[in-house]
C-alpha cells in the first residue's frame, strides 16, 4: 500500500496526542485546499473515526475503530518487506483463497491479505475455522522462501515461534505454550492456529501461504457453545481488550525476523525458541495420524519439524502430521 492524502491527515492526528488541528493548517503542510482536507475528513468520519470540533483550533481525534486500519499498520510496521502490501478485506470467504488468487497474479514477498470476517476459514484437516467478525486476526501472508519444498513444514514451527514470541513481546499477564505443530494454547484453551499451504514445482517453492488465525477480543460466549472449554482469546486471558493493529504489526515483524533467520541460518536458534515455548515436549501424548495411533513421551523435534515420541517399547517413532492429545 502506498501513503495517500488520507494517511497522511490520519497519521498527523494519531501523532498530535489528542491536541486539535487546524484544517488551514493541514492545507498549508499538505499543499492542498481546505475542501480536500474537508473530504477527506468525511470518508475518515465514515470509516468510524471521531472527531470533535473545537471551536476556532480545529479538529481533534477522539477515537479510532476497532479495525485493523491500514494506514495506522503502515505507520506502526518497521518491516522491510512483510506487510508493504495488504489487501484488506471486511468479509472473505477465506483469506487463503484470496492470497493463491494474488499468487498467481505475481503478489511479492511479505504480500498480507487480511479480512475481518470470513465466511468459510479453513483449518487443518480440512476443518472449518471459527473467524467472528472484528474480533480476531484473520490473515495469510504470501511468502517466497528460497527454500526446496521439503522445507516447507518448517514454516509451519518457523510461525509459532514469530507468534509466540511477538505475544511475549506485547503482553504480561499470560505466557503462551505452542502445542506440535500449529497451535498456540493460553492456559491450555486453544487461541492461534496456523495453515501452511505451499505452491510449488518439484524443486522449487513458488510461494508459501501463511494462514494465521488469532482469537483476539472474543468474550467466552462469542464462542460457539462447542468450543467454549477449548478456545480462549487474548483479551480474556490478559484481562483487557486489545488494540489489534498493533498486534498484527509485532507478529509481522517477528515473522520477518524468524523467517529470514530460519532461511539465513537454518533451523537451530528457531529449535531452540520452539522447544522453550514448547506445551508437548516432555509430556505423555496420543498422536492420531492418518494411519495409526502413536503414545508415549513426546520427546524433541527433530531439524526437520518431526515430532519424536518414545513408545513403552523404549522405540522412537517421528511423527510429520497428526492431532495430539495431551
Ligand atoms: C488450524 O488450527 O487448524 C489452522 C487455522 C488457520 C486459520 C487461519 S485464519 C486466516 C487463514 N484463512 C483461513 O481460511 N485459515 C487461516
Amino acid at each position: 500500500m502506498h501513503f495517500t492524502m488520507k494517511d497522511e491527515i490520519l497519521k498527523r492526528f494519531l501523532t498530535a496526542e489528542g491536541e486539535p488541528i487546524s484544517g488551514q493548517v493541514l492545507a498549508d503542510e499538505l499543499n492542498v485546499s481546505r475542501t480536500a482536507i474537508w473530504k477527506h475528513m468525511q470518508t475518515l468520519k465514515q470509516e468510524g473515526y471521531e472527531f470533535e470540533t473545537v471551536k476556532k483550533r480545529g479538529y481533534k481525534l477522539l477515537s479510532v475503530p476497532d479495525k485493523v486500519d491500514m494506514g495506522q499498520l503502515q505507520q506502526f510496521l518497521t518491516t522491510e518487506r512483510y506487510g508493504r502490501q495488504v489487501h484488506y478485506y471486511e468479509t472473505v470467504e477465506s483469506t487463503q483463497l484470496v492470497a493463491h488468487e494474488l499468487i498467481r497474479a505475481g503478489a511479492p514477498d511479505g504480500t498480507v491479505v487480511i479480512a475481518e470476517h470470513q465466511t468459510a476459514g479453513r483449518g487443518r484437516m480440512m476443518r472449518e475455522w471459527e473467524s467472528t467478525e472484528g474480533q480476531g486476526i484473520w490473515m495469510t501472508v504470501i511468502i517466497r522462501p528460497d527454500v526446496a519444498p521439503h522445507q516447507a513444514p518448517q514454516f509451519t514451527l518457523v510461525t509459532a515461534v514469530a507468534i509466540v514470541e511477538a505475544m511475549k513481546s506485547s503482553f504480561k499477564n499470560f505466557t503462551p505454550e505452542i502445542k506440535w505443530p500449529n497451535d498456540i494454547l493460553i492456559n491450555g484453551k486453544k487461541t492461534t492456529g496456523i495453515l501452511t499451504e505451499m505452491v510449488a514445482e518439484a524443486d522449487r517453492i513458488q510461494a508459501l501461504l501463511i494462514g494465521i488465525g488469532i482469537n483476539v477480543n472474543q468474550k467466552i460466549d462469542d464462542f460457539p457453545e462447542q468450543l467454549q472449554t477449548m478456545a480462549t482469546s487474548i483479551a480474556i486471558e490478559e484481562g483487557e481488550p486489545i488494540e489489534r493493529v498493533h498486534f498484527v504489526a509485532n507478529v509481522l515483524e517477528s515473522l520477518e525476523k524468524y523467517s529470514d533467520e530460519y532461511v539465513k541460518n537454518g533451523f537451530g536458534q528457531i529449535k531452540q525458541l520452539w522447544e522453550q515455548s514448547s506445551g508437548t515436549i516432555g509430556k505423555r501424548v496420543k498422536a492420531t495420524t492418518l494411519r495409526e495411533v502413536v503414545e508415549g513421551e513426546a520427546v524433541s523435534i527433530t531439524e526437520s519439524g518431526v515430532l519424536e515420541i518414545r513408545q513403552a517399547n523404549g522405540e522412537i517413532k517421528g511423527i510429520y502430521s497428526a492431532d495430539i492429545e495431551l
